[in-house]
């Protein structure tokens, strides 16, 4: 299937933000665009606000002046709805209202031709339900663009029940024209990334709630040890904690309450105090001129190690192993559990229980549990976290050792999964129940994530890197320990791990 031609003529309906973005990509891929606003003079504004935008680029000697002017010559604001007639595709990006966008879709099939494409850019809408009732249903589609439309990667495109497979390939084929990278999507709730992203704030708010460490130490470990561009809580108050929670609730909504999607009573706390993040000047943290933000708690050592022993196989764990023995650590390897051990400290990587519960299974003294990180040879922060009968001494070496390495640490309470691996193996979760619901293939899943969300790897893809199994018992400990229906594996994860196969393929 063919992209559309350049010559086509692309409609946008709606000037704001999405509106504005998504007829500059349009202009930009070299179409004839006309955007429409109900709002008499929006489009005119808008498109004056996008020839600024190119300005800008201009002068940062990133655009020849000749191609902005040639870009906004292509961008033509109309008055009515009538004006978008030739259009032989139409993105709206109007208000998220399903009754409104039905009312659009309605006199869209009236004005424009029978195989005019009506994409719809909604974020939350079933495409299945804003087709329904419409002539011609098979023409309607998500295009599915992130914000800001101009500079995201990512267009998820969304069928619906009815939509017409070759439309989707279309638009799949234009989207790579206009430089985006496209993934195919099922009209289901949250669509990819709005649902594969939920753990990533979940896992962050429950801690959070669980008393496990503070804000700032939280996203300090998901960037430094977690190698996400920003923890939750600074993400959550850039996005808005209105919109975040909005985009929560609905998803478990639709999901019938499912309580993998549970909303956090921490966040719409945050929600009825108004603090919703920067836009309001104060969420998690505050942005009141002059407002310092906090740091992250970093523990020191008293200690002093020049040694330790690396039993048995450790797993993803064998970068650090190298990175201590860069640092002058003297490494003894003998057969074992997998386990490092330093002066009385024994150090693990997470399963997923609890320290103290692993400590008294697995008869380990002084145990102390390290988290995931995403590259243990350049990580810069690392969590720990330790059984309740591990002395203060051997908790001591076992810092000593990881700040030997160049590690900052930090302390968490004694909860499964500690952070990053909590995180990851939820987000791994999430992917692979959206594979086996048909939402999405691994490699679109994968790549919506990395595109759309900038998620250092593909949730799947870092499950495969972690081994599946490990990644199952990972979230086996985690519902046995809370004993809650929400980190209850996907089957796609106990069959793939059963078959000795891999998620991404
Ligand atoms: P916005 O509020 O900035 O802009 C909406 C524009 O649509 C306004 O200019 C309004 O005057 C116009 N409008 C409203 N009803 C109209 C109608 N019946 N006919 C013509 N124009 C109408 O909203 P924004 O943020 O640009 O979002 C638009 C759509 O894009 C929504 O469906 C939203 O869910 C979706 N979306 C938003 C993202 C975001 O981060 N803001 C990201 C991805 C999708």
């Amino acid at each position: 299937m063919a992209a559309l031609d350049r010559n086509t003529l692309v409609a946008v309906i709606g000037a704001g933000a999405m509106g504005a973005g998504i007829a500059q990509v349009a202009a930009q891929a070299g179409h004839p665009v006309r955007l429409y606003d109900n709002r008499p003079g929006a489009a005119a504004q808008a498109v004056e606000g996008i020839d600024r935008q190119l300005g800008r680029l201009v002068e940062k000697g990133k655009l020849p002046a000749a191609e902005r002017a040639a870009i906004s010559a292509r961008l033509q604001p109309v008055e009515t709805l009538d004006a978008l007639a030739p259009a032989h595709l139409v993105i709206e990006a109007i208000v998220e209202s399903l009754s409104i966008k039905q009312g659009l879709l309605h006199q869209l099939e009236a004005v424009c031709g029978e195989d005019c494409i009506l994409a719809s850019n909604t974020s939350s809408l079933s495409i299945t339900s804003l087709a329904a009732g419409l002539k011609r249903p098979q023409q309607v589609i998500g295009m599915h663009f992130f914000n800001p439309a101009p500079l995201m990667a990512l267009v998820e495109i969304v069928s619906g029940l009815a939509s017409d497979p070759a439309v989707a390939a279309t638009l799949y084929e234009t989207a790579k024209a206009w430089g985006k990278e496209p993934v195919h999507a099922q009209s289901t709730p949250g669509f990819i990334v709005n649902r594969v992203a939920r753990p990533f704030y979940a896992e962050s708010l429950r801690l959070l709630q669980e008393g496990a460490a503070d804000c700032a130490t939280l996203d300090a470990l998901l960037r430094e040890a977690g190698g996400f561009r920003m923890g939750a809580f600074e993400l959550t108050d850039l996005i808005g904690h209105d919109v975040n929670y909005a985009v929560t609730c609905s998803v478990f909504e639709a999901f019938y309450g499912d309580l993998r999607f549970q909303p956090s009573l921490v966040q719409k706390a945050l929600v009825d105090a108004g603090r919703l993040g920067r836009k309001s000047g104060q969420g998690f943290y505050s942005y009141a001129e002059g407002a310092q933000r906090p740091q992250p708690l970093t523990l020191a050592s008293q200690a002093n190690v020049d040694c330790c022993v690396a039993e048995g196989d450790l797993g993803v764990l064998r970068p650090l192993v190298e990175r201590l023995r860069g640092a002058g650590i003297s490494v003894t390897e003998r057969a074992g559990a997998g386990l490092l051990r330093v002066g009385d400290a024994t150090l693990a990587l997470s399963d997923g229980r609890l320290a103290s519960q692993r400590a008294r299974e697995d008869g380990l003294s002084n145990l102390v549990l390290l988290d995931l990180a995403q590259d243990y040879a350049s990580a810069t922060r690392l969590a720990i976290s330790h059984a309740g009968n591990c002395t203060a001494e051997a908790r001591d070496q076992a810092i000593a050792l990881l700040r030997s390495a160049g590690l900052e640490v930090s302390a968490v309470a004694d909860l499964p999964g500690l952070v990053v691996l909590r995180t990851v193996a939820m987000l791994a979760n999430e992917a692979a129940e959206a594979v086996l619901q048909g939402v999405g293939t691994p490699q679109d899943i994968d790549l919506a994530m990395r595109a759309g969300v900038n998620y250092p790897r593909g949730p799947l893809a870092w499950a495969d890197s972690l081994g599946v199994g490990y990644t199952l018992r990972v979230l086996d400990n985690l519902q046995r320990s809370y004993g809650e229906e929400r980190y209850r594996p996907s089957l796609l994860l106990r069959r793939t791990h059963a078959e000795g196969g891999r998620l991404h393929a």
